[in-house]
């Protein structure tokens, strides 16, 4: 009977290990239950879903800010994505948690529009050029400044990067693979 319980005990450490990756800006083999790559970046995706948690992870080379989005659908461009950025400002890394109101153009903080940092937790490391993110976070947070996230439901998904640490400055022109769209993403 106490071995039975141990192994039980046992079994749901495992999966709950498996379930809730470790945000420390390492991933390790196996640590997400899902992953994309996308080809001409270079950037891989990472993500598991837990109850009503999303906790995401990418990796992307660059020497400045790097950035995710994600919306529904895309109506005009990129306007209505929601938008976070990973930057370094005075040798700390920041996640920014934003939103795309305009098809073009900068993100705003999501502070700023009515909303708030839903980010949970947040992690990131840099080797060399080599980001390593990861973030947790409700996947419906409820805010207007934020979009939901619908497990296996296609959704578009975006990526970008830029040459220096600052949001105020964009990433390389899309045509130029500075920016990118992942469309029939599925979480
Ligand atoms: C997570 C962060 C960001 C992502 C994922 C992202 C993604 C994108 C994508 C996919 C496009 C192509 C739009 C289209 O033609 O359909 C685009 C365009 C553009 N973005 Fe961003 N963006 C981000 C942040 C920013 C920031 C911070 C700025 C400015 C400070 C900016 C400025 C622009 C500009 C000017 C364009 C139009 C020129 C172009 O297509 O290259 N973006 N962005």
């Amino acid at each position: 009977m106490i071995k039975l319980i141990t192994a039980t005990a046992f079994a749901l450490l495992v999966s709950f290990a498996a379930a809730q990756p470790a945000i420390d800006g390492a991933i390790a083999d196996g640590e997400y239950a899902n992953t994309a790559t996308h080809d001409d970046s270079g950037m891989v995706v990472y993500w598991t879903i837990d109850d009503d948690m999303i906790y995401m992870g990418f990796t992307l080379e660059a020497r400045g800010w790097v950035g995710v989005g994600w919306a529904d659908e895309m109506t005009n461009r990129k306007a209505g994505f929601d938008v976070i950025i990973v930057t370094e400002e005075d040798g700390e890394y920041v996640l920014l948690d934003m939103f795309q109101e305009s098809a073009r153009g900068e993100p705003v903080l999501d502070s700023e529009e009515g909303g708030s940092n839903t980010v949970v937790d947040f992690a990131a490391s840099r080797d060399g050029d080599l980001w390593t993110v990861e973030f947790s976070r409700p996947l419906d947070t409820g805010e207007d400044t934020d979009v939901a996230i619908t497990p296996g439901t296609p959704m578009i998904f975006m990526g970008a990067y830029a040459n220096v640490m600052d949001p105020g400055r964009a990433h390389g022109r899309s045509t130029q693979g500075g920016a990118w769209y992942i469309e029939d993403f599925i979480f």
